[in-house]
């Protein structure tokens, strides 16, 4: 099986108009075709303006969020069609951020990535343990419980990241070997869920503190299959850096 990485710039709250443009504009002459899958998710408001640039490149764009209903009255939120018609590809689901400060829940992330899939849109669905889960032995318990939320999506417009809480946006990086062991993990989940040959072509990607110098290396590890890059990623050389990193030794597939 072969999997192409993906490398995904999760911009958080920042950016405005202006930025966003001078971003995809260098980013969208930078990618190859050929390279890594590149997605770039800057908050609701610059939607438009990236993917007016970004259509028909090799850059897509993705949003950080949406809703489980088409439409109706959910004052301040974004139904999966509304994306998809400005021409975004991907949403990212289930972010720790959005679990820890917003109420999410694993019914509520499945609920979004179910209806973000049916809308036409691919998933980043997010999971990843605390300090203190990791500190307490439970980082494979608490993997496993979150991603049942997989169950019944469609493995063909998915992918995973795995970010462990205590490496966002804390300078500190999980290990290769300690990603490695987590990307293992679920990975056989995944075959649990979705069956056995979906599994083994499901990208699964690494995020927390990934940076242009750490990129090549967590990338080396067989189950890491591309990164999601916050903090690192708004910086547009640092994040062509970061893809370039994932290129690797194989360029741009694992076996
Ligand atoms: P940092 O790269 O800033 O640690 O953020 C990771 C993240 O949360 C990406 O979704």
């Amino acid at each position: 099986v072969s999997r192409r990485p993906l490398v995904a710039a999760n911009w958080k709250m920042h950016g405005t108009v202006t930025s966003v443009q001078a971003y995809l504009e260098g980013l969208v002459e930078r990618v190859a075709i050929a390279g890594p899958e590149v997605v770039v998710c800057p908050p609701f408001t610059l939607l438009p303006a990236a993917a007016l640039i970004a259509t028909g490149s090799a850059v897509a764009v993705g949003a950080q969020n949406c809703h489980w209903e088409e439409n109706g009255a959910f004052t301040g939120e974004v139904a999966p069609a509304m994306l998809a018609e400005l021409g975004v590809r991907w949403v990212i689901v289930g972010h720790s951020e959005r679990r820890q400060y917003f109420g999410e829940s694993d019914a509520t992330a499945g609920a979004r990535a179910r209806a973000a899939q049916h809308a036409g849109l691919d998933v980043i669905f997010c999971v990843g343990e605390t300090l203190a889960q990791r500190e307490a032995g439970e980082t494979l318990a608490v993997l496993e419980r979150q991603s049942t939320a997989l169950e019944g999506l469609d493995p063909a417009h998915l992918a995973l990241a795995y970010e462990p809480v205590w490496a966002i946006g804390t300078g500190r990086t999980a290990t290769t070997a300690q990603a490695q062991e987590a990307h293992v993990a679920l990975r056989r989940r995944a075959a649990e869920l979705l069956g056995g040959a979906a599994a083994a072509g499901l990208r699964i990607l690494y995020g927390g503190s990934v940076k242009p110098d750490n990129a090549a290396a967590l990338l080396a590890e067989a189950d890491v299959d591309g990164a999601l890059v916050g903090g690192a990623s708004l910086d547009l050389e640092g994040f062509c850096a970061i893809i370039l990193g994932a290129l690797g030794e194989r360029r741009g597939a694992k076996e």
